[in-house]
């Protein structure tokens, strides 16, 4: 049903357009078999909303199994047949804290990928789902000892080291137990993404890395990341795999990957030759950008493989280098699309705001504009990002079509908190009523996996939908669940 377009709302950022067709679903926010049935409800795996939310009940996260599948493939595939020639293919560690369960485990490793965690929870359910250790990688700026223990109990692939501190803790470790530890060291490139500060971790004042920066007031003028190196590679503890880089999240250039990738190959070539070392690895992380929003524009895998390839091809052949065996670490670009955020519309308010100053249209005439808020049964409990990362999002009417005019709408949670923001700014049908459902797309990462019980709500269940059949992949909390830690005194 197509709805006549309206003018922007002055309130309105200037990227929102007004959409031509409010119930048309903009397909890279959405996971591939997300589509309205003939009564207009969004349907996904061939199961329609209604039925979820009658089954589950809201809020629900909905993930689609073989959209998740396939994205684990085609990054698998894809940088495999771009670096084919340069290192025999690429392993690809799909980024656990993303959003973690055993069920994803499994589907990781059946895809051929490996898993990367960052904490010993992530090796609990790493260890419970069954991967071999040797293909899991534990990440974190201060691991402890236990964590530093389980992942040599596990015989990890790779222990990722992020300071001088914890290489030491960690031959320490692994030499009183006859062992050595296989690490890889990461550094900080100082390449800056194109992305929001607070998720740009590249840079050197921040807690992640080493830093390849020569450190002059350090007696021998060498980096942090040149110490590791010398360190590691003496260490009878350690068995030195090669160096590592994360260059930040959601991002959408291949350049910043690239200039990261040619910084650690020059860095590892120069170790190589001073210190008479092979380091058979490199790892250029992940961070690879989906679509929150229709102005949003991710690249497809293949794209920023080929990108990557070139430059990985030309620095090791200008550098007289065999090319390490390359591997990365995509999480939100595997997961984030694959899920949608089901919620239950309840309170409705319109407000009216004066127009920003600077803002589109006719404003700063004294006039006001109407901005309607839309309450959900869920909020920044389920979905912290705009509220950490002042991250937009989008929303569509999920249980029905509408033919009324779009209106300006804030999509907002239940909690005690002006900043509860699920959308800041979404056109929606102005029909929309008490008792319909919205369904939030790109939630897949980072949303579940930060949930919190803020109010004492309770976690939603997460569902995972497959040729017309919807399963819980981890159940939403209860009430006693809620109040089964609270000691009574
Ligand atoms: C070391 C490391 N690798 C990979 C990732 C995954 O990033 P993304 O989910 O943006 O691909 C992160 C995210 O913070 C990270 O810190």
């Amino acid at each position: 049903m197509t709805v006549s377009s309206s003018t922007a709302s002055p309130l309105a950022p200037d990227w929102l357009q007004v959409p031509a067709d409010l119930n048309a679903l903009h397909q890279p926010m959405w996971a591939g078999s997300v589509v309205r049935n003939g009564a207009g409800a969004l349907t996904v795996g061939g199961v329609d909303v209604h039925a979820l939310k009658e089954q589950f009940g809201t809020p629900l996260f909905v993930m689609d199994e073989a959209d998740f599948r396939s994205r684990a493939r085609a990054f698998k595939d894809s940088f495999d047949a771009a670096f084919a020639d340069i290192c025999g293919g690429v392993d690809v560690y799909y980024a656990g804290k993303s959003f973690l369960c055993t069920a994803v485990v499994k589907w990781v490793e059946e895809e051929g990928l490996r898993l990367d965690t960052a904490s010993g929870g992530e090796l609990a359910v790493a260890a419970r789902a069954g991967i071999p250790g040797e293909r899991v990688a534990l990440h974190g700026n201060n691991k402890s000892d236990a964590e530093i223990h389980r992942a040599l109990d596990m015989k990890l692939g790779r222990i990722v080291v992020d300071s001088l501190d914890e290489l030491v803790r960690v031959g320490a470790i692994a030499q009183a137990r006859g062992e050595q530890a296989k690490v890889m060291l990461r550094l900080t490139p100082g390449v800056h993404a194109h992305t929001h500060e607070f998720i740009a971790t590249a840079h050197e004042d921040q807690k992640f890395g080493l830093s390849m920066a020569a450190d002059t007031t350090a007696e021998a003028g060498v980096s942090a990341a040149e110490e590791a190196v010398a360190a590691a590679s003496a260490h009878p503890g350690i068995e030195l795999l090669g160096l590592h880089c994360h260059i930040g999240s959601q991002i959408f250039e291949p350049d910043g990957f690239a200039l990261a990738a040619e910084k650690l190959l020059r860095f590892l070539a120069a170790m190589q030759g001073k210190y008479s070392i092979t380091m058979p690895e490199l790892d250029l992380g992940g961070g690879y950008g989906i679509a929150y929003t229709p102005v949003d524009t991710p690249r497809p895998a293949a794209e920023i493989a080929t990108a990557m390839a070139a430059v990985v091809r030309s620095t090791c052949a200008e550098l007289g280098i065999d090319a390490p065996r390359i591997s990365i670490e995509p999480g939100r670009a595997i997961v984030g699309s694959t899920t949608f955020t089901l919620y239950e519309v309840g309170t409705l308010k319109t407000v009216r705001v004066d127009a920003p100053s600077g803002a589109r249209g006719d404003a700063g005439n004294n006039v006001t504009y109407p901005r309607r808020y839309v309450s959900v049964d869920g909020g920044m409990s389920d979905n912290a990002r705009p509220v950490l990362y002042d991250a937009d999002y989008s929303a569509v009417l999920a249980s029905r079509t509408s033919g009324a005019a779009p209106q300006l709408s804030r999509v907002v949670g239940k909690h005690c908190e002006s900043g509860d923001i699920v959308v800041r700014d979404v056109y929606l049908p102005g029909d929309v009523a008490a008792g319909d459902l919205l369904a939030v797309p790109g939630t897949g990462a980072y949303c579940w996996a930060l949930s919190s019980n803020y109010n004492y709500l309770a976690r939603p269940g997460v569902v995972a939908v497959r040729d017309g059949s919807a399963r819980l992949i981890v159940r939403g909390e209860t009430e006693e669940d809620l109040l089964n830690r609270d000691m009574g005194a």
